[in-house]
């Protein structure tokens, strides 16, 4: 699948995207400045005609994944309107606002993704996936021991999204409407206060049952 990162070239873009390169998918990596997103492609083992400005990588894929903080989550959206019409958008942004990271802090929409879906319209469907998985630990190849709740309106969406966690070498749940976005987002403020308190380096959830 031809996957563009928007905001590709920061910590989660890059776990991402190197593991969605090892599984055989086609990266682009999206960013603000064209010479940056190259650098990091070839940092990556791509060609730098991988690495775009991000409305052009928008244009390009098939389906985007967005990997910028909060505070930059609306302007992005807003730099690639139209682009992304009639393609899915996974959604991983968490809403922390800083310094209070370790406080649950929905924004008034109810959700990162729920904000996504309303800035870009319904001509893209958002899918939320991949809020509580450590950046770091995606850009080595260590098992990971934190479960991907995938959330999201359209059922046939959510198993595409189920299924490139799994090419990321991870364990995805449907975790019902794009509503529900708002549990996955608001626990990575929880497994933050769990490092903290707990001196942990990468916390993380299993959903269990049988
Ligand atoms: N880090 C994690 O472990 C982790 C895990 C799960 C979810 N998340 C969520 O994933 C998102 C990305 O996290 P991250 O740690 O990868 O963030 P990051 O490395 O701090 O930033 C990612 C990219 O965002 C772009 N960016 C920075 N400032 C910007 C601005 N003013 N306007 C537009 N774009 C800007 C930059 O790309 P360019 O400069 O190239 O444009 C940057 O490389 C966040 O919402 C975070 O909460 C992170």
């Amino acid at each position: 699948m031809k996957i563009a990162i928007l905001g590709g070239t920061g910590s989660l873009g890059k776990g991402l995207s190197s593991r969605w390169i090892k599984a055989g998918h086609d990266l682009i990596i999206g960013s603000r400045d064209l010479s940056k997103a190259q650098e990091v492609a070839v940092e990556l083992g791509l060609d730098a005609s991988a690495g775009m400005l991000n409305i052009d990588a928008a244009s390009h894929c098939e389906l985007a994944c967005l990997t910028v903080p909060f505070a930059h989550q609306e302007a992005t959206l807003l730099s690639i309107e139209g682009a992304l019409a009639d393609k899915i958008m996974i959604d991983a942004t968490v809403p922390l606002m800083p310094p209070k990271v370790m406080r649950v802090q929905l924004p008034i929409e109810g959700s990162a993704a729920l904000k996504a879906q309303s800035l870009l319209g319904e001509s893209t469907t958002v899918i939320s996936a991949f809020q509580n998985i450590s950046a770091e630990l995606l850009q080595t190849d260590a098992d990971i021991d934190c479960d991907v709740l995938v959330a999201g309106d359209f059922i046939e969406a959510r198993n595409t999204v189920i299924s490139l966690a799994k090419d990321a070498g991870l364990t995805a749940w449907h975790a019902g409407p794009l509503c529900n976005s708002a549990a996955a987002e608001a626990l990575t403020s929880i497994l933050i206060a769990i490092n903290k308190k707990h001196s942990l380096a990468h916390s993380g959830i299993r959903i269990t049952g049988h």
